[in-house]
């Protein structure tokens, strides 16, 4: 089966766990678009969806899928998005699609955070992805000094520029043997808007797409 296929599958896997008056987070990439295919489904059930990107708010206007501003929000019920890479304890890096920022301000909002991924993103220890961190541009150069202090390898992703204007540098050469700390510790450095390391906040559940079908990964205790 290919991967495409698995994306597919788990994306629509996820359409179960959205229930009726929800307001869905809505995250980004290729396997949450076929999540958004999914929700339009649902549409008429849900009080609406809240996007991670200009990308996803553009595919959910396209289906009618009525979208809520997270500024007019106190929280989120559900927040589906994809990942890059994850741990056994559900933290992830994300960010491979510019758009980690906003996804991770709707995964602080939201009372649950269901992460959709086939089996190529499962790791034992993070790092093997390149890290994303979002940066804003004239700090781009100081950033890359301290990133290369903590033992990274940045490089700056050239011609992309976030929906926040932003640009990206992505930390090669890491492994991140403690996802929290080097996850304060680099949003510490002045002009890091955010990094894409979600573990803090990691996911409550993953749905993993597999060849045997959709596993359900909680963290273990
Ligand atoms: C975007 C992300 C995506 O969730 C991540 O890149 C996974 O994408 P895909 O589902 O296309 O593999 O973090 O910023």
């Amino acid at each position: 089966m290919t991967q495409d296929k698995l994306k597919k599958i788990v994306g629509c896997a996820a359409l179960e766990y959205i229930k009726p008056d929800m307001v869905v987070g809505v995250g980004t990439g290729s396997t949450v678009a076929y999540f958004i295919d999914r929700l339009a489904t649902k549409k008429h059930l849900i009080k609406g969806a809240v996007s991670s990107s200009v990308a996803s708010t553009d595919k959910l206007i396209s289906l009618a899928i009525p979208i809520i501003d997270s500024k007019d929000l106190d929280g989120v019920d559900i927040y589906i998005d994809g990942a890059n890479e994850f741990n056994p304890d559900l933290m992830m890096i994300k960010g491979g699609g510019a758009a980690l920022t906003r996804e991770k301000v709707i995964a602080a909002m939201a009372k649950q955070f269901i992460a959709i991924a086939d089996k190529s993103k499962q790791v034992d220890i993070l790092g093997e992805f390149p890290l994303p961190v979002e940066v804003i541009p004239m700090a781009r150069s100081y950033v890359s000094r301290q990133l290369v202090k903590l033992g990274g390898m940045p490089e700056y992703r050239q011609n992309v520029v976030t929906d926040n204007g932003n640009v990206i540098l992505d930390i090669y050469n890491l492994k991140i043997l403690n996802p929290i700390a080097l996850e304060n510790k680099i949003n510490a450095i002045a002009g890091v808007v955010t990094v894409g390391l979600f573990a803090n906040r990691a996911a409550d559940i993953i749905l993993l797409a597999t060849l045997d079908g959709v596993k359900k990964l909680t963290a273990k205790a």
